[in-house]
């Protein structure tokens, strides 16, 4: 008898710029194509590069980037795929259309990353967040325009007291749970 196929599955990681999503993601990515297990990465810089480039940051864009996103995972696990997202993804609304549309075809693993603002802001690896206090970016996530935390995440996770491996280790965990 042959086993069933696994299921697609899709991890998706949210949470304020800063936060960690992209140090997680690209660990994460690395240690399951080392498992053999090729992966879709859908990273919000990237997705505003290549299949956003015309969506602004207001509330209506980032909803309909958070949907194509969301339509985009779903056709990959929809034939057993692998689907790493890194996005800001503020709005519960969306995050939950994008899990109603991966959930037809596979699972879903929402991973809040909850890491305080005083941090990401402290981290400011891009310099972005010094830019919103002075006005430079009007509108800017944690600072000036919200962030809704999940209602329901499969795993919560704060990268200023969680080392990277324990981090990886958890949602790797997470993914075969049935
Ligand atoms: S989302 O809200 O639509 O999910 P996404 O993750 O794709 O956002 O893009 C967020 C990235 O865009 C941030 O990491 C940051 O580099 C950049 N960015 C530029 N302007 C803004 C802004 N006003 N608010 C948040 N992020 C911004």
């Amino acid at each position: 008898m042959t086993a069933a196929p696994r299921p697609g599955v899709t991890v998706f990681l949210t949470g304020l710029s800063g936060a960690g999503k992209s140090t997680i993601a690209d660990a994460l990515v690395a240690r399951l194509e080392a498992e053999g297990r090729p992966v879709t990465v859908l990273d919000g810089d990237v997705v505003r590069t290549h299949l956003s480039s015309e969506l602004s940051f207001s509330k209506e864009h980032r909803d309909l980037n958070i949907r194509r996103i969301g339509w985009v995972a779903g056709e990959v696990v929809k034939h057993g795929g692998t689907v790493v997202v890194a996005a800001i993804a503020p709005y519960e609304a969306a995050r939950e259309e994008a899990r109603r549309l991966v959930e037809k075809n596979g699972r879903f693993v929402l991973v809040h990353l909850s890491t305080p603002l005083e941090v990401c802001e402290d981290r400011d690896v891009k310099g972005l967040y010094a830019k919103a206090r002075t006005g430079e970016i009007a509108v800017f996530t944690g600072v000036s325009d919200p962030y809704e935390p999940p209602v329901r995440a499969e795993l919560v996770i704060d990268t200023s007291v969680t080392p990277l491996t324990e981090s990886v280790a958890r949602i790797r965990a997470e993914m075969d749970r049935a």
